[in-house]
């Protein structure tokens, strides 16, 4: 074949490949030759304490000492929720990685950390990071494409810091929207989070030339989106064949796009707990699955076992867990001078060793899941690029990154009503009158895990553009934009426009029995009724609300969920500048007497069913 040819021909592939699909994952550089020899030759020099340091995952907030990562051979760390680096700015971020890899780098083997945390809607623990709609945003486009760009996007702003890991994407089907982890889901039905949990592991994991692959996280393994009344951490109860039809599809989908490790739930499965789920970890995941990446803990996730910590580890690790979260640091010194227990890195490790010692936990366990970790760490080129490439910083937040995002909150927005085709405004109003505590907040907005753990109303992360803000810029320059947060003040505008709905919260914080509106934004559209003009209402949640209250009230009803920082992608549909394409991933309910509700039940009657949303 001459040159061009040759050219062509390998062009052509190389089209064919990303096309399909079948490009080459992760698995497939995992089962390269040169990958699995280096691990081997590893694990065959590694002591019993060195394989151990490489099963544990200490978080950045209890580590006691850096000097502890090369004494007891920290295989990996994390950064939680609200474990923050000392200087959140992506300079800060990246500093606090690398000195830290410099611990890691100076043990016998140097075999480098592989550092986790939670961009899990962006790189949102960053300051100036562009942060992403949450998943149920991403759910409501039903866009694929976008969504894997949105994961290229987010792994790009994790390499800005050094790192290569996130716990994310959440594959949670969510099954009753009390649970204050809806909005980590993409939806509920099991077809949607499989094609986006599979889009965006595609997107994070995209090879990228002079720095690892960032490695991503399906989570959480499994059933955490179907417990019983939606109560975070609580016990999913189903029979088999309803938890693999619910449950098991985004880890199918995941796995096929070569997702590189898995966290475990923190719920039961019919009373058991899923750390400790053999059958499920085990032969389903690992065997049935054949996933060949690590299992990861939920933060404490075994400390729930029952039994002491000694035991938990034992029964969690001949589960199947390969690497256990850990959020506690030794050295807590009691009134009374005891030092207390506290389920810590070097009790975990000491017992573990104990374990393997007593025979209670056989070594051709302990090198499995060291022999996975070791494979990840090898074909995501975080061997070879420890310290990531510091040049990835310049991409932190830049025009193009949330040029993306901006496509995603347009596309995420569903309406759900436009009486009298209310929508789109014109641009050429006289005045527009914008009400609401959501229209001029960017951590409403925003909502959990965005800078802080819980989120935060008005916690500013740089860069980004408030609803309000969005609309100024759409508008045309004769048209005065006035704001109240509670809609007093309205009369003489031509329309108004008004932000509700949910307050930041995350896990646990989030669960709820009533999902009636506040009684602030009921308050908002009374005051704004008072002129007789037409009323736009935006809802900013992670979830569906009561809002049959409101509806009468309202020409038009747009669902905007948690759009992040981009708040200018809500203006942009509002004044007709990109159309209305989303659809509700999730039924919006009438009552909190039809939970839980899905499509396909008998007495199935939303107020909005599944895949409902206006042009
Ligand atoms: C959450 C996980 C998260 C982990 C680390 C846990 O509480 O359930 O989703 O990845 O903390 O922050
Ligand atoms: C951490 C989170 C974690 C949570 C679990 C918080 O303090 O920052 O990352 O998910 O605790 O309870």
């Amino acid at each position: 074949m001459c040159a061009y040819g040759q050219t062509f021909f390998l062009l052509c592939l190389a089209l064919l490949c990303c096309m399909s699909g079948n490009a080459e994952n992760l698995y497939d550089k995992m089962r390269g030759p040169a990958v699995a020899q280096k691990a081997e030759a590893w694990l065959s020099q590694m002591t019993l304490d060195e394989k151990i340091g490489q099963m544990t995952q200490v978080d950045i907030t209890a580590l006691r000492d850096p000097q502890h990562i090369t004494t007891y051979y920290l295989g990996s760390l994390l950064a939680g929720g609200d474990s923050e680096a000392p200087d959140i700015q992506p300079q800060g971020w990246l500093k606090l990685y690398q000195e830290y890899q410099k611990f890691a780098l100076q043990t016998r083997l140097k075999i480098p950390l592989i550092f986790g945390i939670d961009a899990v809607h962006g790189h949102n623990n960053v300051q100036g990071a562009v942060v992403f709609p949450h998943n149920i945003g991403l759910g409501a486009t039903h866009n694929p494409a976008l969504v894997q760009e949105a994961g290229k996007i987010i792994s790009q702003e994790i390499a800005g810091t050094g790192m290569n890991w996130t716990f994310a994407p959440c594959l949670a089907v969510v099954q009753d929207e009390r649970w204050g982890r809806s909005y980590e889901s993409f939806g509920e039905m099991p077809d949607l989070v499989s094609s986006l949990g599979k889009a965006f592991v595609q997107g994070l994991q995209m090879p990228e030339s002079k720095r690892p692959i960032t490695i991503a996280c399906a989570k959480h393994y499994m059933g955490d989106g179907g417990t019983t009344q939606g109560q975070d951490q609580g016990n999913t109860e189903c029979d088999e064949p309803t938890l693999r039809k619910l449950h098991l599809p985004g880890y199918i989908a995941t796995i096929e796009a070569g997702v590189g490790t898995v966290m475990i739930s923190y719920s039961s499965w019919n009373g058991k707990k899923m750390h400790s789920h053999h059958q499920l970890i085990t032969e389903v995941l690992k065997g049935e699955l054949k996933f060949p990446g690590f299992v990861v803990s939920d933060w404490a996730g075994i400390d729930q076992l029952p039994g002491d910590y000694k035991s938990d580890i034992q029964e969690s690790i001949l589960a199947g867990l390969d690497m256990v979260m850990i959020p506690n640091g030794p050295g807590l010194v009691n009134p009374d001078g005891s030092v207390s227990l506290n389920n810590n890195y070097v009790e975990f490790i000491t017992y573990l060793k104990e374990l393997v010692q007593e025979g209670k936990v056989p070594i051709a366990r302990i090198d499995d899941a060291v022999r996975r970790i070791l494979l990840v760490k090898i074909a995501s080129g975080l061997v070879e690029y420890p310290y990531g490439n510091p040049d990835c910083i310049q991409q932190i937040g830049q025009a193009s990154h949330r040029a993306v995002a901006r496509e995603c909150v347009r596309q995420s927005l569903v309406l759900l009503q436009n009486r009298g085709q209310i929508l789109p405004i014109s641009k050429e109003l006289s005045r527009i009158h914008v009400a609401g505590k959501s229209a001029d907040d960017l951590g409403n907005q925003c909502g959990g895990w965005t800078i802080s753990w819980q989120g935060a109303s008005g916690q500013a992360i740089s860069g980004g553009t408030t609803i309000l803000q969005g609309i100024r810029q759409t508008v045309a320059s004769t048209t005065q934009v006035t704001y109240t947060k509670d809609g007093v003040g309205v009369n003489g505008a031509d329309i108004a426009i008004a932000v509700i709905g949910e307050p930041p919260y995350a896990e646990m914080f989030g669960d709820a029995k009533d999902l009636s509106l506040a009684l602030d934004d009921i308050t908002v559209i009374q005051n704004l009724k008072q002129a007789g003009i037409p009323i736009i209402a935006v809802f900013i949640g992670g979830r569906p609300r009561l809002i049959q209250d409101i509806l009468p009230d309202c020409n038009a009803f747009v669902v905007a969920w948690l759009p992040g920082t981009e708040g200018q992608g809500v203006s942009d549909v509002l004044f007709g500048n990109a159309p209305f394409v989303g659809k509700l991933p999730i039924s919006w309910p009438k009552a909190m007497s039809q939970l839980p509700l899905q499509p396909g039940q008998s007495t199935y009657e939303p107020l909005f069913p599944y895949g409902f949303g206006l042009k």
